[in-house]
């Protein structure tokens, strides 16, 4: 049997599993939630989210380092002959569920890429929104474009894990944060963009609700990649040496900062020309355009914003691709080459009903859901909490303490400074809140 891939180097882990990390739920996701949910007050909210949910980033650290293998094989490694293997199989259906739509918005950003490179942007809203609305109900360029979007990811995916993902991400991760400090900036030094860094920056406590605390937490575990094993399959190619708890935060900051980046691109923007900044999911593909068009040299700025959208996506897409492909090569026995086209023909077919759901199939519903809502619904709402929960369950009361201290010390080699407040929020925050919110988010219990 040959070695299994690793990552080079502790920086190729960290712009990995920032990569996976960052992506459209930073960029398109989290800016329009926090127009929808009220600015500062919701950011506030995210934050606190955001350090309750760094332990599972922990676990699942944990999970992959220990084990050296895929989300189904850590379980069976760590706990042989029981059924926390399970939580392996949910990640792989949850991969399909997130990929299934999210490959379709990351077509989107492919099309706009070529709207703006050939400057098609019209100042005129109105037709932005039509344009949008024809597009995306049309059936046949959403999923050409899809396509490429998904074949782009399954490339770099079947190159391997150093000489495809570590490589790529290397140099697209700080291309992309170049491109989006250079909006951020051009955004700020726009007349009347102090407002919107006021709205990113004023807190109104009246605005925080039960619904935008659920929210806060659904953009939360998707942001982070958290919840389906995604974590644990990369730091499954972490070596021992490696600092993991570094690692750890280094990623969530990481990603944390790429949010904050893009609402500073954007929202300033959004309140200079005077558009309300609760637009919903339309935000970046409608209103970002109209800012584009009325600005000097605009569509060079809508090209680099799509370009780094589009990046951004890929090399998160990878990073679900490979929790599929880990899995069917240690467990199936299958070669890389085919885990990986097997998968892009499965995500095709489930990304083109997305696709299709809407536009010609929008009256196909399950549970009262098209197929991209569903999608979206079923991963962020019940696979990711669900996971979520599992994960640090198995955690904190299946794997033993010493366990747990050894991996995130690496060996003893580095200081675990607040090990027991960690265990802590592994054992009982964050199972407990977590409960609470999905329990609440599924109606069954009302905390407002
Ligand atoms: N975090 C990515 C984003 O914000 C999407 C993503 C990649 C993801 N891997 C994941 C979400 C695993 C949930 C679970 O765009």
């Amino acid at each position: 049997m040959t070695t299994r891939d690793s990552f080079s180097s502790q920086f190729g882990v960290l712009v990995a599993v920032a990569g996976s990390a960052v992506g459209l739920g930073n960029f398109w996701r989290f800016p329009y939630m926090v127009g929808t949910y009220g600015g500062a007050a919701f950011i506030l909210v995210y934050l606190l989210f955001v350090a309750l949910l760094l332990p599972i980033m922990y676990s699942e650290f944990v999970i992959g380092r220990r084990s050296q293998s895929n989300a189904y094989g850590a379980f069976k490694a760590l706990a042989p002959g029981t059924q926390w293997k399970g939580i392996g199989t949910l990640s792989v259906v949850a991969s399909f569920a997130i990929l299934s739509f999210y490959c379709v918005v990351g077509g989107w950003t492919i099309e706009y890429i070529v709207q703006a490179v050939t400057g098609k942007f019209s100042a005129n809203s109105a037709s932005l929104e039509q344009t949008f609305e024809n597009f995306t109900t049309s059936s046949f360029r959403p999923i050409l474009w899809h396509l490429l979007f998904v074949g782009s990811c399954s490339v770099i995916v079947v190159a391997g894990i150093k000489n495809g993902i570590e490589k790529y991400t290397k140099v697209l991760m700080p291309v992309l944060l170049l491109m989006i400090i250079f909006l951020a900036i051009r955004s700020l030094f726009l007349p009347g963009a102090s407002k919107g860094v006021a709205f990113l920056f004023n807190p109104d406590f009246s605005k925080i609700t039960g619904e935008s605390l659920l929210a806060a937490m659904g953009q939360a575990f998707f942001s982070l990649s958290l919840g389906m094993g995604c974590i644990v399959t990369y730091a499954s190619y972490v070596k021992k040496e490696d600092n993991i708890m570094k690692l750890g935060l280094g990623s969530g900051m990481a990603d944390l900062g790429f949010a904050l980046l893009a609402s500073l691109a954007i929202m300033p923007a959004v309140f200079a020309f005077g558009i309300s900044p609760a637009e919903g999911p339309g935000l970046v593909f409608i209103i970002l355009p109209r800012i584009f068009s009325q600005l000097p040299f605009g569509s060079l700025f809508a090209s680099v914003f799509f370009v780094s959208l589009f990046i951004a996506a890929v090399t998160s897409g990878i990073s679900l691709i490979e929790v599929i492909t880990a899995y069917a090569t240690e467990e199936l026995k299958l070669s890389r080459k085919s885990s990986v086209i097997i998968t892009f023909v499965i995500v095709a077919i489930f990304g083109s009903l997305s696709s299709l759901s809407q536009g010609v199939l929008k009256d196909f519903t399950l549970f009262g859901k098209g197929f991209f809502d569903m999608f979206d619904y079923l991963s962020s709402n019940i696979l990711l909490p669900l996971g979520g929960l599992l994960i640090v369950i198995f955690t904190g009361w299946v794997l033993k303490k010493g366990v747990v201290k050894d991996e995130l010390s690496s060996g003893g080699r580095y200081n675990v400074p607040i090990f027991g407040v960690i265990m802590f929020v592994i054992k009982y925050i964050a199972p407990i809140a977590i409960t609470l919110i999905f329990l609440s988010s599924l109606g069954l219990l009302k905390i407002f």
